[in-house]
């Protein structure tokens, strides 16, 4: 687990918000001014909504209704939140705070993670439970996401006509890997001139997402960028990534999606990444390519190899896909 986890310094850009000179934005946030893309606008169609309890029943109509769309939000919006999840609210709102504390602990006391070659709040929380101090709060929130992941992997599993624990067994999820982030955006002076996260697409399988009810996400759908607003209190916003659109043999697509700021309130957002073991190798699934007609268009790859060309990657966006093509 040597993999050093990239991000922004969150030390440095929450010491420049609070500076009271901060009036521009420095050039190297500057990413938006040079962007040539048209602005992003609201979405016409609301992003799918999949009924945790339904795809779980043990009705098998009801089921099969919610593995249909399931199916249907991975192919269409690679974007989908998940209510009726069974992770409680409360244990979703602590994990927020606690997130907010890291935040606001002095230099000093933020040292503990500084040490571990990161001094941003980006931890590995399994197999192994890497976090300092070992939080019980981030340990259940661990465990609690891992098992809506588990249940909505079932359903993919299915709605690729394999069964229902081909995924779990193939990327041998037992000891997936599980990263849990959180990233402070504070307010800043010219919004329009910045960019809270560069636009990526997400590595693992499947990424669930909450925030402080601040929006500031945007998603590519249909080569466009719009707002994803927080329309839905208690759900978790989930996206599909580079490995299941490896392993569904390009049927699933990793959507890219960045991160806006604002000039009044601070935004906090809470990703856990829920990845295959870092040894399973990922391909497309085999009753999903043949020969002549549907061939493999990715090839074979450890997930921990394909995180450490990743690393590599400077350039972001989804360059790492082309690569292994
Ligand atoms: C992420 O993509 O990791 C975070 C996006 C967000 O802050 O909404
Ligand atoms: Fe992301």
């Amino acid at each position: 687990n040597q993999l050093v986890l990239e991000r922004l310094n969150m030390n440095y850009v929450q010491s420049l918000a609070k500076s009271p000179n901060l009036h521009y934005v420095p050039s190297i946030y500057g990413y938006a001014a040079n962007s040539t893309e048209p602005p992003a606008s609201d979405l016409q169609d609301a992003i799918p909504t999949i009924d945790f309890s339904l795809l779980t029943s043990a009705d098998p109509d009801l089921r099969s209704k919610m593995i249909q769309e399931l199916d249907m939000a991975c192919k269409d919006w690679g974007f989908f939140r998940v209510v009726n999840h069974g992770v409680p609210e409360s244990l979703m709102n602590m994990v927020l705070e606690k997130s907010k504390e890291f935040f606001d602990l002095t230099e000093e006391e933020k040292k503990e993670f500084e040490e571990k070659g990161r001094d941003f709040l980006k931890v590995i929380v399994h197999p192994e439970f890497n976090c300092p101090s070992k939080p019980l709060v981030l340990l259940e929130y661990s465990k609690r996401t891992r098992e809506v992941t588990k249940g909505l992997l079932s359903g993919i599993s299915a709605g690729l006509g394999l069964d229902h624990s081909y995924v779990e067994r193939a990327l041998k999820l037992d000891s997936g890997f599980q990263i849990f982030a959180a990233n402070l955006y504070p307010p800043c002076p010219q919004p329009e001139l910045a960019i809270g996260l560069p636009p990526h697409s997400d590595h693992g399988l499947l990424t669930l997402l909450i925030n402080n009810g601040v929006s500031g996400l945007q998603i590519k759908h249909k080569g466009k960028w719009f707002n994803v607003n927080n329309d839905i209190p208690n759900s978790f916003l989930v996206n599909t990534t580079d490995q299941l659109q490896i392993f569904s043999n390009g049927k699933y697509k990793s959507v890219e999606h960045h991160a806006i700021v604002n000039n009044a309130v601070t935004r906090l957002s809470v990703v856990v990444a829920n990845g295959p073991s870092l040894d399973a190798v990922v391909e497309p699934a085999y009753k999903l390519v043949t020969e002549e007609k549907c061939p493999p268009k990715y090839i074979p790859m450890k997930y921990m190899e394909y995180l450490e060309m990743q690393q590599g990657n400077q350039i972001g966006g989804k360059t790492c896909l082309d690569k292994i093509r």
